[in-house]
C-alpha cells in the first residue's frame, strides 16, 4: 500500500532520512518507533506529500506521491485520513460540524447526505449524544474521539496517527489505544501509528518498523520486538539509558 525507495530527507541542515526504505502492506496495522526527533512525522508527511524528498521515491497505493504535483495529489490524500499531533478540533464549532467539516470542504456530497454520514461516524465512536456539544467542554480523551471521527469521515483506506496517546493520562491513553485497534478491524483499513509509547505499539500494532539514523533499523513483529535479544532493540523497548542509541 505503501512504499519508500531509497528516500532522502535533509532539514535543517540535518540529514533525517537517509535513504528509507519501507514497504507497508494493505491492511497491516504497522507502527513507526524511534526517539524524539528521529523523523517520524516527516515520514509521515513524505506519505500524503506534505513534504517532498530530495531524491528517491514514495508510492502510495500504485501512484507515485513524488512524481506528482501539487494539483494531482488530492485523490492519493483522499485515501488518507490522519489523526496528527496537533489536530485540534475547531472550538466555535460543535462536536457535530467538526466531524463533518472535511465533508463540507470538499463539497462532494449533498447536506442531508452529509448528516447521515456524520450521524453514522457519531454512532460509531459512541459520540452520538455529544453532536451538539462544544469542543470546550470535553476532556482530551473525548476531544481525541472525535477527531478521529473527523479523521475517518471520508471513508480512508488509510489512517495515519501521529503520537495518537501523546498527553493523555495512561488510562485514557488505553482507550484511545483500544479504539485505534476497534477502528482498524472494523473499517478494514491500513493503520499506520507513529508513536514513542511501547504499550501502544503492542496494543495496536501487527509489525513495526524502528527508525534510526534515517532508515529502518530494525523491523518485525510485536513478538519479534518483545522477544529480541537484539541491543537496539532492547534498549528501544526497555527504555534504558545507556546503549547503542544513546
Ligand atoms: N519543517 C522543518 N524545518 C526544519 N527542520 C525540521 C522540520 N520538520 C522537522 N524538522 C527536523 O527534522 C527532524 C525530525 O523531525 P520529526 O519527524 O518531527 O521527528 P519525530 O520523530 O519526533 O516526529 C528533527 O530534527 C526536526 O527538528
Ligand atoms: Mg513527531
Amino acid at each position: 500500500m505503501i512504499e519508500f525507495i531509497d528516500v532522502h530527507k535533509t532539514l535543517g541542515g540535518k540529514k533525517v532520512l537517509d535513504g528509507l526504505d519501507l514497504k507497508i502492506e494493505r491492511g497491516e496495522a504497522f507502527a513507526i518507533i524511534g526517539r524524539s526527533g528521529c523523523g517520524k512525522s516527516v515520514t509521515l508527511k513524505h506519505m500524503v506529500g506534505l513534504m517532498a524528498p530530495e531524491s528517491g521515491r514514495v508510492i502510495v497505493d500504485g501512484a507515485e506521491v513524488t512524481a506528482l504535483e501539487d494539483s494531482a495529489l488530492e485523490p492519493v490524500r483522499k485515501k488518507f485520513g490522519f489523526l496528527f499531533q496537533n489536530s485540534a478540533l475547531l472550538n466555535s464549532l460543535s462536536v457535530g460540524e467538526n466531524v463533518g467539516l472535511p465533508l463540507r470542504e470538499h463539497k462532494e456530497m449533498a447536506e442531508p447526505d452529509i448528516r447521515k454520514r456524520v450521524a453514522e461516524v457519531l454512532e460509531l465512536l459512541g459520540l452520538r449524544q455529544l453532536e451538539e456539544v462544544m469542543p470546550a467542554d470535553l476532556s482530551g480523551g473525548m476531544r481525541k474521539r472525535v477527531a478521529l471521527a473527523r479523521a475517518i469521515i471520508r471513508k480512508p483506506e488509510i489512517i495515519l496517527y501521529d503520537e495518537p496517546t501523546t498527553g493523555l493520562d495512561p488510562i485514557m491513553a488505553n482507550v484511545i489505544n483500544n479504539l485505534i485497534a476497534e477502528m482498524h478491524h472494523k473499517l478494514k483499513v491500513t493503520s499506520i501509528v507513529v508513536t514513542h509509547d511501547m504499550n501502544s505499539v503492542f496494543m495496536v500494532a501487527e509489525r513495526i518498523a524502528l527508525l534510526y539514523q534515517g532508515k529502518i533499523a530494525r523491523m518485525g513483529t510485536v513478538d519479534y520486538f518483545k522477544n529480541s535479544d537484539d541491543k537496539i532493540v532492547r534498549q528501544f523497548v526497555t527504555g534504558a539509558p545507556e546503549g547503542p542509541m544513546s
